[in-house]
C-alpha cells in the first residue's frame, strides 16, 4: 500500500498548473457516448476517475486511445452493451452518468449502483424523476438501476433540490428527444456549463447553462468534435486554501477567476491577499489568518468540495468559525482525524465550530474520502513534524499529479511504500 509522508512548516511559494476539471471531465467523457464518430478530448486531468471511465468505455466496445497524458480519442460508434456491471460502477459516483447517455442512444441502460465518496445517504430520486417526466420507465434491484423507453419525448423537469447528477443526467437523456425539454431548478456550476459546450459542439441545442433553467431542443443526431475541458475549480481552490495556510506566495496558472470568485471571497476575509490576472491568481498570506463563518451551497455558492480544506485553514486562524454544510447530511467524518492532530472542532449537526489553534501537530492521519483527503495533505503541509497519511487512493482519483505540483513549490512530501500494520478480517456490509 501507498501513504503520504510530510515534513510540515514549509511555506509553498512559486507556480502550479491546474488541471483539467475532474468532474466536467467525467460528465463529457461519458457524453462521447452519443457521437456519431471520433470525439477528442484535450486537458483531459490523468487521474483514477478518468481511468476508470475510460475502461468501462473499452470494455463496452469504444475505441479508446490515449494519445498523450491528457489527450485522449474516442470512438463510441461500435458500443453493443447497454450494461454496465456494479463491479465498474462502485468505484466512481459519476458511473451513473451512463444512465443518461445509453438511455438517450440505445433507449436502454442497466448500471450498477453508483460508488464514490461516502457522505451518507446518496440518492437518485430526482435523476429518476427526470427519466420518467421523458417517458422513461426505471427499475431497481440487486445493485443495479435499468431504465427504458419506447420514445424519449421532451418535457418539463423540476428538481426539488439543486442537483449537478440529475442535471447532467437529464441533459445528457435529453439531447435527442423529441422535442423540448425544460429543466427548473438546474445546477449552475461551471461544469455543468462545461457539458452543454461540449454537447452543442456536437451538433445539439442546449441553452441557459449556468442559469437555473436549462432549455435542450432534441436533435437528430450529434456529430463527434474536438474539445477542451476547462480549468478544475476545485483543485485550484485547494492551492489556494493551501498557499494562504503556509503563509505562501503561489501564482496558480490555469484557472478561471470568475469560477474562484466564493473561495477567493472567503480567503480575503481571513486577511490573505489575492491578486487576479487573466487566467491566473495569486494567493499570499503573512501571519496568523483571521476566523471567518462559511457556508457552503451550490454554484456560485462556497462550493462544498472545498469545506474540509477550508476547515483545516480555520483550525489554525485566530478566534472561533462556524462552517456550515448545507449540500450534503454527512461531510464532517474528516473531522476526528484533525482533532487528532490537535484541532479544536466540535461538529453539531451540519455545522462545525472551530476554534482556531496556533498549531497542528504532526501525526499518522488518513484520507476519508476525496476531498477530506486533500484537506490532510494541507494539515500536514501546516503542522509541526511528521504526518503520515493513508487510504491516498481517495486523492488518486481527483487530484493529477499531487506530490510533484506541492513538491515544486516547495513541499517536503513523498509518496511510500508501506506494509499494513494488521490485515483485517473483511466484514461484508448490507
Ligand atoms: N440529491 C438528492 N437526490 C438526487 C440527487 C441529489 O437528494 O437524486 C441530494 C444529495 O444527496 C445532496 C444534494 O442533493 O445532498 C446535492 O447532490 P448532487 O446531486 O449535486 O451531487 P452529485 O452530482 O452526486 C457532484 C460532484 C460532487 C459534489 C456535488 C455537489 C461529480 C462527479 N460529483 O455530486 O463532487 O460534491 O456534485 O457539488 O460531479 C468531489 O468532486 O469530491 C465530489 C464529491
Amino acid at each position: 500500500m501507498e501513504k503520504f509522508v510530510i515534513s510540515g512548516g514549509k511555506r509553498l511559494c512559486g507556480e502550479v498548473e491546474i488541471s483539467g476539471a475532474k468532474n466536467a471531465a467525467v460528465a463529457i467523457i461519458s457524453a462521447t457516448i452519443l457521437a456519431e464518430g471520433v470525439c477528442r478530448l484535450e486537458n483531459i486531468p490523468n487521474v483514477r476517475d478518468v481511468r476508470i471511465l475510460m475502461q468501462i468505455l473499452d470494455e463496452m466496445g469504444a475505441k479508446v486511445r490515449n494519445i498523450n497524458k491528457n489527450t485522449w480519442e474516442i470512438d463510441t460508434s461500435h458500443i453493443k452493451s447497454t450494461v454496465v456491471s456494479n463491479e465498474m460502477t462502485r468505484h466512481l459516483r459519476a458511473s451513473y452518468y451512463f444512465l443518461g447517455a445509453l438511455l438517450a442512444r440505445f433507449k436502454h441502460a442497466k448500471v450498477g449502483m453508483p460508488g464514490g465518496c461516502n457522505f451518507g445517504v446518496r440518492p437518485i430520486d430526482q435523476h429518476i424523476k427526470g427519466f420518467e417526466a421523458l417517458g422513461a420507465s426505471v427499475t431497481t434491484g440487486n445493485a443495479m438501476v435499468e431504465v427504458k423507453a419506447k420514445e424519449i419525448v421532451g418535457n418539463s423537469v423540476y428538481f426539488d433540490m439543486v442537483s449537478v447528477g440529475a442535471t447532467v443526467n437529464v441533459m445528457l437523456a435529453a439531447v435527442k428527444a423529441k422535442g423540448l425539454t425544460v429543466i427548473e431548478n438546474a445546477a449552475k456550476e461551471p461544469h455543468i456549463v462545461d457539458l452543454a459546450n461540449f454537447l452543442n459542439l456536437m451538433g445539439a441545442d442546449v441553452r441557459g447553462a449556468g442559469t437555473d433553467i436549462i432549455k435542450i431542443r432534441g436533435v437528430d443526431r450529434l456529430h463527434g468534435c474536438q474539445y477542451s475541458i476547462i480549468p478544475d475549480q476545485i483543485e485550484a481552490g485547494t492551492y489556494m486554501v493551501a498557499a494562504a495556510a503556509t503563509n505562501g506566495d503561489v501564482l496558480i496558472k490555469n484557472v478561471i477567476p470568475k469560477h474562484l470568485d466564493s473561495i477567493s471571497a472567503k480567503l480575503i476575509e481571513c486577511g490573505a491577499q489575492i491578486e487576479e490576472f487573466d487566467d491566473c491568481i495569486r494567493v499570499s498570506s503573512h501571519g496568523r489568518l483571521n476566523r471567518c463563518h462559511v457556508k457552503t451551497m451550490p454554484h456560485p455558492g462556497f462550493p462544498t468540495d472545498m469545506q474540509p480544506q477550508m476547515a483545516v485553514l480555520l483550525s489554525v486562524a485566530e478566534g472561533t468559525s462556524i462552517l456550515s454544510e448545507s449540500v450534503w447530511d454527512n461531510r464532517f467524518r474528516y473531522v476526528d482525524q484533525l482533532i487528532r492532530m490537535g484541532a479544536l472542532i466540535q461538529v453539531e449537526g451540519k455545522a462545525a465550530i472551530i476554534e482556531g489553534v496556533p498549531q497542528l501537530k504532526g501525526s499518522p492521519i488518513r484520507a476519508d474520502d476525496l476531498r477530506a483527503g486533500a484537506a490532510m495533505v494541507i494539515a500536514g503541509l501546516i503542522a509541526q513534524g511528521e504526518t503520515t497519511i493513508e487510504d491516498i487512493h481517495h486523492i488518486d482519483r481527483g487530484y493529477e499529479d499531487m506530490i510533484e505540483k506541492l513538491q515544486a513549490l516547495g513541499a517536503d512530501i513523498k509518496r511510500c511504500e508501506f506494509e499494513p500494520a494488521e490485515t483485517k478480517a473483511v466484514s461484508i456490509v448490507g
